[in-house]
């Protein structure tokens, strides 16, 4: 069987990035933090790469953090701290460990590209005790631009010298599969979330509830 080259996203496709606030707050305001914790972290990657600016994304993980909390003032303000912590080592999905262990055991190739900067990826890597079913932990800070910019998805192209049609791509991010599509990668959406379809015109090769059957449906 030829290898193949799986590229996973980091942040909602392999790592919960709702586990951090789990560990110290649950409910309504807890979750809308968290939502916008995310939605203003993927923002300000937008808004800087369109701007032509970086600030990794560790610093605007803090940024969007400090907005987050200034939303939702029942949330404890103390807490910071102990979030950036637990956002550090995130927990992995159930399913993530699972799914790089079958897809190495097949002999394939596996790796991450991800937003992270590269000390973040380390820590959520050996936090989740993944770093050995994974060939390469690929960060955009060496190009100083974010997702969806094709720069970005060449990175994997370069790393394994390949076509971009060699490649596997697997994000729950759909705007990153549209990123991925557009780049040339076969893209898989992770769609936990039971989103509604979006981007038409760079539809995903298929949409997939989780990880779960992955590695036989694909591997
Ligand atoms: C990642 O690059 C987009 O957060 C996502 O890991």
């Amino acid at each position: 069987m030829p290898s193949k080259i799986f590229v996973f996203d980091a942040y909602g496709t392999l790592f919960d990035v709702h586990a951090a606030i789990r560990r110290y707050s649950t409910g309504p305001d807890a979750e809308r933090m968290s939502d916008i914790w995310r939605t203003k972290q993927l923002e300000y990657t937008w808004t800087l790469t369109l701007a032509g600016h970086y600030a990794d994304f560790w610093e605007l993980t803090g940024r969007a953090l400090d907005f987050a909390l200034a939303c939702t003032p029942s949330i404890d303000k103390a807490l910071r701290p102990k979030l950036l912590d637990a956002y550090f080592k995130l927990d992995a999905f159930p399913d993530a460990r699972a799914v790089l262990r079958q897809l190495k055991e097949r002999g394939h190739k596996t790796a991450i590209l991800s937003n992270g900067s590269p000390a973040m990826l380390k820590g959520a890597v050996d936090g989740a005790g993944i770093g050995g079913d994974l060939d390469a932990s690929l960060s955009v800070d060496v190009l100083r631009m974010y997702k969806p910019r094709p720069e970005v998805y060449a990175l994997v192209t370069d790393r394994f010298k390949c076509a971009p049609a060699d490649v596997t791509f697997v994000s729950s991010n759909r705007w990153d599969v549209m990123g991925a599509m557009s780049f040339g990668f076969r893209a898989l959406w992770v769609n936990r979330g039971k989103m509604p379809e979006e981007y038409p015109d760079q539809a995903p090769l298929e949409a997939i509830g989780d990880l779960g059957g992955l590695a036989s449906s694909f591997g």
